[in-house]
């Protein structure tokens, strides 16, 4: 099996200086490559600006922006058999990226203006039949995750609810469920990242 699997955060710049990001680490998208690779399957990893050392094996494309992992994924899409898109993608980036470090004392307010991304797992409906999204919601994660599953097109979401202590973002662990598109739902127990990673290609190989 061939996985193209997006990865981490995204930097949306402000200035030379400054960026908007979130606060993903990256770790559940390594550890799907690496347990790709562990399981013999070719993996290429899409990834965003983290402090992991890309899997050997896996082909790695660097990216900062939402823009550029967008490229990124659409030279990859023919290649895989499964796309896996975990990354945090930045919603919305600054309409304009000012040339000069920004001073404070140059202006009594700053009003940043921000213009939407393109959705990339949203862009591979009808594109790839086998894509798998991640949600991460606060609230709602059933409904929201549902939503998602519908709306883009997904073969699975994987929900994470990132309220709860101890699992999602920059942890070690997680806890999720999982939601077909045949309707047919699964409650995974809190486990580390890379047990879930393992267990997840093995979903993927059968999606
Ligand atoms: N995603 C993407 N491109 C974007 C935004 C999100 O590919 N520009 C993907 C993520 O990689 C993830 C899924 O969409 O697989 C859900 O991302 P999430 O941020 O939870 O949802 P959003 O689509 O941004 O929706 P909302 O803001 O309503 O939560």
């Amino acid at each position: 099996m061939k996985l193209l699997v997006t990865a981490g955060p995204t930097r949306e710049p402000i200035d030379p200086v400054r960026y908007l990001s979130n606060r993903s680490s990256g770790k559940m998208g390594y550890a799907i490559v690496q347990a790709a690779l562990d399981a013999g399957h070719e993996a290429v990893l899409v990834s965003g600006p983290v402090a992991l050392v890309p899997p050997p094996g896996a082909q790695t494309v660097v990216v900062t922006t939402a823009e550029q992992m967008y490229e990124a994924v659409h030279q990859w899409v023919a290649w895989a058999d499964v796309c896996v898109l975990c990354a945090a993608v930045a919603d919305f980036r600054p309409a304009s990226v000012e040339a000069e470090k920004i001073k404070k004392g140059s202006r009594d307010r700053l009003v940043l203006e921000l213009v939407p991304t393109r959705d990339i797992l949203l862009s591979l409906r009808g594109v790839h039949g086998r894509v798998v999204g991640f949600a991460a919601e606060t609230n709602d994660l059933l409904a929201h995750a549902h939503r998602k599953l519908r709306e883009k097109g997904c073969a699975l979401v994987v929900a994470n609810d990132v309220s709860r202590e101890g699992v999602g973002f920059e942890s070690d662990e997680n806890a999720v469920t999982l939601l077909f598109a045949s309707g047919e739902s699964r409650v995974l127990p809190q486990t580390a990242k890379t047990r879930l990673a393992a267990y997840l290609i093995e979903i993927f190989t059968v999606l």
